[in-house]
């Protein structure tokens, strides 16, 4: 039985994810970003541990969700999947000054992972737009840029693969990996998505637990339990660091390199 912690856990994948890893008899803590939701996602997943709170769009209230995980101990997996999409038709700013769907997507997953005790797996959900991020990291705050929300969702998604290539190479220790689910009917995705979606959840469960020898790599990006070829410029170890220096300089926490 493993311990998992899954972020944005209170509807759709991750929510999926949680009641499949409870049914196979897991631990499973989950995550919402207020009061009402979490009573929600409880709700949903008879035989959760508990539900962590916190807004991931607000570095402070972030800060709180990997105090109130540390709290409950150490884990064996950890789920970065919560994510807003790229139906954003302006650059909404966040009380950090931060567009919303960077602090969620990219930002969020940093701080948590620089703050949550080590565990022994991290997934983080990325997807086939992360293809068309912008590798050049610049303007990731988009003050120059004028905005286009698309364009936005598609470079966080890719800082998710830079972030998890960037943690394989750095932690030995971890298994560090990113997958997509496909375009499936979430509340993200929306009814008319045509992907798989017990593809999509089950592809996150087994990454976190499995002993399958597909499983057990670091460093890949998988779709349906197999590898995937990701964007080339997520191996680029220069634009790892990048985005981890932009990110330590964005919220103040400093992820250890070992
Ligand atoms: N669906 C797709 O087609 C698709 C395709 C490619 C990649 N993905 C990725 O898969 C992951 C899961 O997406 P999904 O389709 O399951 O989306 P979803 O149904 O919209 O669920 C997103 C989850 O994240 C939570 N969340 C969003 N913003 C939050 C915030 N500021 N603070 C705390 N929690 C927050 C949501 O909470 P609430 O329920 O309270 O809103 C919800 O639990 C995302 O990272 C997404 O980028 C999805």
């Amino acid at each position: 039985m493993a311990r998992v912690f899954i972020t944005g856990s209170s509807d759709g994948l991750g929510l999926l994810a949680a009641q499949l890893l409870v049914q196979q008899g897991h631990s499973v803590v989950l995550h919402a970003r207020n009061e009402q939701r979490a009573r929600e996602a409880m709700a949903a997943v008879p035989g959760a541990q508990k539900a962590v709170i916190g807004d991931l769009s607000s570095i402070a209230q972030t800060r709180s969700v990997a105090d109130q995980v540390n709290g409950l101990g150490s884990f064996d997996a950890v789920i970065h999947n919560a994510g807003v999409g790229y139906r954003e038709s302006r650059r909404i700013e966040t009380d950090d000054g931060l567009p919303h769907v960077f602090a969620v997507n990219t930002l969020a997953p940093y701080i948590l992972t620089a703050l949550i005790h080590k565990p022994k797996r991290l997934m983080y959900l990325s997807s086939g737009l992360h293809q068309s991020g912008d590798a050049s990291l610049k303007d990731l705050a988009w003050r120059e840029r004028p905005w286009r929300g698309q364009q936005a969702y598609s470079d966080t998604k890719l800082h998710d693969v830079l972030l998890a290539f960037a943690i394989a190479r750095l932690w030995p220790d971890v298994f560090s990996n990113a997958l997509e689910p496909g375009w499936v009917p979430t509340k993200m995705g929306g009814a008319g998505a045509t992907d798989d979606l017990q593809q999509g959840y089950e592809t996150q469960a087994w990454l976190a637990v499995s002993e399958d020898a597909g499983a057990r790599v670091t460093g890949e990006y998988f779709y349906h339990m197999r590898p995937r070829k990701p964007n080339v410029a997520a191996r680029d170890q220069r634009k790892q660091e990048i985005l981890l220096e932009a990110c330590e300089g964005f919220s103040g926490v400093k992820l250890a390199h070992w």
